[in-house]
């Protein structure tokens, strides 16, 4: 068995796809030190830097001292502190939906929530760039698969005419696509929801804090806030902590906490994690500086990046993809980049496309103008040197 696992991994090798796990030290919320230099860091889902905020830190410690540093039980033993129904109270209000259902993380919730929602009979209509989590969900729920163009609200459309079932017809979507940074289209999205009698899931994990004028996401942002039939996001990007959370209706919130076994079948989140969530939403709520600063810097990042040829693909919000193209020639960019204490991981298949490689760079609101102009001036010479501009 080793030897047929060993075979595999030189093959991945040989074509630039090996992962490696890199080990380094925080140092601030935008630098880290790795093999005893220090880089800035380019790949933080931290946009709004709220993850290294003294409130944010304040109040996970004080949370410790209270409730220790694990719970120890699944929620639905005695794992629910009052801390979980303190948060799905705010961030279903903050959200606009009646009510909220937080989850260990992004990655189970999409598994818990659309293996529960679906079933036999049933026909899931996904985008073909929806995050690898969905995919699994979509895996582990016996419903027909049907694959969409990517944001291909006509592709969308033929399909749901050839597909419709007599079951329960849902779409599935990311608001702003994970590895790509652009948004779903989903006022046309809604219509065709609305037309067909369909469902609409929507995950909204970069999205969340980042987009609308409140920064509530990208529902807000298209005049939809709270009109979705499954509204699913995270605490571990923009809100710079770990969970995640569902929004529904009451009724199907009670349905998840008796069905869903990736709600049932764990440990509870640590109570810091709570605490330090709760705190980075009451700070978003109360000041929308937060967001206004991450966008300064996204259009700067954004402006110059654009003069100077790269090609964004429809990217317009923190994420910024790269694309390079081949594996090894993205590996090469990433450690030129490093040699120029940047640190900025190479994205490779299977996360996106065969071909399509690519550095995913993130603007976060901590970064100063020096550190912009530092990482742009990096990222222009490299991007000549390796004949993409
Ligand atoms: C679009 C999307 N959904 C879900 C997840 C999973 O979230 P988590 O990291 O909390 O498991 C991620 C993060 O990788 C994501 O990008």
């Amino acid at each position: 068995m080793k030897e047929m696992f060993s075979t595999i991994l030189e093959e991945i090798k040989s074509r630039g796809n090996y992962r490696t796990i890199k080990y380094y030290q925080p140092l601030s919320s935008t630098r880290i030190r790795y093999e005893g230099k220090e880089y800035l860091n380019l790949c933080s889902n931290s946009y709004l830097s709220l993850h290294t905020h003294p409130d944010v830190l304040s109040a996970a410690k004080k949370s410790i001292d209270e409730y220790g540093a694990g719970i120890c039980s699944s929620r639905s033993v005695s794992g629910s502190i009052d801390l979980y129904e303190k948060l799905e109270k705010q961030i279903a209000q903050y959200k606009g939906y009646k009510r909220a259902l937080i989850f260990p993380n992004g990655y189970m919730a999409n598994i818990g929530i659309i293996s529960t929602l679906t079933g036999s009979g049933d026909v899931i209509f996904t985008d073909e760039l929806n995050h690898s989590s969905l995919i699994d969900a979509m895996r582990l729920s016996r419903a027909k698969k049907v694959i969409y163009k990517h944001k291909n609200t006509r592709d969308l459309e033929a399909k749901i005419q050839k597909y419709h079932s007599k079951g329960k017809n849902i779409v599935v979507t990311e608001s702003v696509f994970s590895m790509d940074g652009d948004v779903a289209p989903l006022e046309e999205i809604y219509l065709l929801k609305k037309e067909y009698g369909l469902q609409l899931f929507l995950d909204d994990a970069h999205g969340t804090g980042v987009f609308g004028e409140k920064g509530t996401g990208v529902e807000e942002m298209c005049n939809l806030t709270g009109k979705l039939d499954v509204h699913m996001a995270t605490f571990g990007k923009a809100l710079g902590s770990f969970g995640a959370f569902v929004l529904s209706d009451p009724i199907f919130i009670e349905y998840l906490i008796n069905r869903a076994r990736t709600f049932m079948y764990t440990t509870a989140l640590p109570p810091a994690a709570l605490a330090a969530s709760l705190a980075s939403l009451s700070l978003i709520e109360e000041d929308t500086a937060y967001k206004e600063t991450l966008w300064q810097n996204i259009d700067y990042m954004r402006q110059h990046l654009g003069e100077a040829g790269f090609d964004l693909k429809d990217s317009i919000g923190p994420i910024i993809p790269i694309v390079v193209g081949g594996d090894a020639m993205t590996l090469t960019m990433q450690e030129l980049l490093l040699e120029k204490g940047i640190f900025l991981q190479a994205i490779r298949p299977p996360t996106v496309p065969e071909g399509s490689s690519r550095l995913r760079l993130t603007v976060v609101r901590d970064f100063t103008k020096d550190d912009m102009d530092y990482a742009l001036e990096a990222l222009i010479d490299t991007g000549k040197q390796m004949k993409l501009i």
